[in-house]
């Protein structure tokens, strides 16, 4: 058996553990039609109740998932007048935040199956999602013991939806460990999962002065979030033209000093040349495409394959895609999900209906938002004005005279997130890592799912302002001068 070969009807990438299969299953036999609630997680709760709004499973838009309370600018000025920083001992914090994550680990079965509902993801998905939030919340108390230093004192947090749990709490850790008071705004999509992380931050310890929560739109909570100056810094995930908006309302109305992070999108490319192994590369192409239905920011979409093993690669890349289990995430054989919500589905389909499709996955459920894999042909990066952030893959065939001007693209663009390279060629990995101004380089492997603490994840130019998260530069950041204690 190759092992490198895309597995028929996989049971995901990650689900090889018996005991995360029940674990799986207890979640889904005892949360599948629970309903769930978000209200505004204040210091001190205000008689308003806020805005309802029903939450829907994007892989089923008659589920409703449960109801969020949506917050109004009386929330957010009751947020900013008890917010107050976390002036605890230093590991006192970082105990708390330890305890929060092995709160999370017990509660897994609640949390895969909010993931799933609420978020489309599937179980593999869910599994590193829940994995990646622990880490983070370890990660980060370790920083905060190992960097000493003065909190800033207020932080905003914008999260997106595609990390519901893991981004949402990636930064709130780091803020906090840093002894900072956060206000969290979760994406509209997701605000039920991020309810329950913060239930289980301040149930392990976390003051509600100290970390509070308000679920909203981004143009209305968001913008009275980060142009109020009592906000002393920002952090963001989320699109490019977000982070723009807001970068604007920074600068216009909080304090010079204030922090600003933003981590954002990408057009991400791999290079496949002809001495790569190609069952390696294509199920490295497969993950990197089409895992969470193309929806990370690290995902690949700009294809370049060698032009002596195009022809190959490409028909064994299109009968695996035709291998991919497509729909509803709960069942355990799915490898693709839904995408986020109709709006997005539509804008994908469009944009499919007047590219070059080479190749799209087989069927797909008449209930929920669903895109097939697609491959689509293009001349190269230049194509591309925009990140697609769903399940569509780009592909160009060069040969190897043109990889200086293919690299001068990818350089010269505005995007810097991630890079795939598949080759045997060493002089080759050495010259393109050298040359290529990306956040984060792939080798011989797929270019997603960075591993806190070992992978630094975060790009620059349009994809964001650095330091990496999950790296030893981020924590600083939420200090307002920091010295670093560190057994090398
Ligand atoms: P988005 O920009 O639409 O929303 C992100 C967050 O910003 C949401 O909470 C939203 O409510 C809020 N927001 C929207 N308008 C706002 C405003 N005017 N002021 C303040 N807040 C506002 O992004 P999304 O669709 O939720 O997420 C997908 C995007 O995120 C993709 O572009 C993806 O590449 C990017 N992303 C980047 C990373 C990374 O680490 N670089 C990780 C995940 C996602
Ligand atoms: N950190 C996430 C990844 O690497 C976004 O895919």
């Amino acid at each position: 058996e190759d092992i490198f070969a895309p597995r028929k009807n996989s049971r995901g990438w990650n689900l090889q553990d018996p005991v995360e299969l029940e674990v799986f299953e207890k979640g889904r036999s005892l949360f599948e039609t629970k309903q769930w609630t978000a209200k505004p997680q204040l210091a001190k709760s205000t008689r308003k109740k806020g805005t309802p709004r029903e939450i829907v499973n994007p892989a089923d838009s008659s589920d409703v998932v449960g109801i969020a309370w949506f917050a109004t600018s009386q929330h957010v000025d009751a947020a900013f007048k008890h917010a107050t920083p976390w002036n605890a001992p230093v590991e006192e914090r970082a105990n708390i935040l330890r305890r929060a994550a092995d709160n999370l680990e017990a509660r897994h079965s609640e949390i895969f199956a909010l993931l799933t509902r609420e978020a489309g993801k599937t179980a593999a998905d869910g599994i590193a999602e829940l994995r990646e939030a622990v880490d983070f919340l370890r990660f980060y108390a370790d920083e905060g013991e190992s960097n000493i230093g003065e909190a800033r004192g207020c932080i905003i947090t914008i999260a997106p939806w595609n990390f519901p749990l893991a981004i949402f709490l990636g930064q709130i850790a780091a803020a906090l460990a840093a002894g900072n008071a956060v206000i969290a705004k979760p994406a509209e999509a997701t605000p039920l999962i991020a309810a329950l992380a913060v239930e289980i931050l301040h149930k392990a310890g976390v003051p509600n002065t100290a970390l509070q929560n308000l679920p909203g739109e981004g143009p209305v909570i968001g913008t009275a979030l980060t142009t109020d100056p009592r906000a002393d810094g920002v952090v963001f995930t989320g699109s490019t033209s977000t982070a723009q908006i807001i970068n604007r309302n920074v600068a216009d109305a909080l304090s010079p000093h204030a922090l600003f992070i933003a981590e954002t999108g990408g057009i991400n490319c791999m290079i496949v040349d002809s001495t790569a192994l190609p069952q390696q590369a294509v199920a490295d192409i497969i993950a990197s495409a089409f895992q969470s239905a193309g929806q990370r920011c690290s995902a690949l979409r700009m294809l370049y394959i060698q032009d002596d093993i195009y022809e190959p690669v490409l028909k064994m890349l299109t009968e695996a895609m035709d291998e991919l289990a497509l729909g509803n995430p709960w069942d355990m054989r799915t490898d693709v999900g839904p995408v986020i919500d109709e709006a997005a589905r539509a804008r994908f389909s469009a944009y499919i209906a007047e590219a070059d499709v080479i190749h799209q996955a087989s069927d797909f459920p008449d209930v929920g938002h669903f895109i097939q894999p697609t491959l689509v042909r293009v001349g190269g990066r230049k194509d591309m004005e925009q990140e697609i952030f769903g399940p569509v893959l780009h592909v160009a065939k060069f040969n190897p005279k043109e990889i200086p001007a293919i690299l001068e693209d990818i350089d010269s663009a505005d995007y810097a997130l991630t890079f795939g390279l598949h080759t045997r060629i060493d002089n080759r990995v050495d010259d393109i890592t050298q040359k290529l101004r990306v956040g984060n380089i792939y080798v011989n492997r797929n270019q997603i799912g960075a591993v806190v603490g070992s992978q630094p994840f975060g790009g620059s130019g349009l994809s964001g302002t650095g330091p990496k998260a999950g790296g030893p530069d981020y924590l600083p950041r939420f200090l307002k001068k920091s010295h670093t204690t560190r057994d090398e």
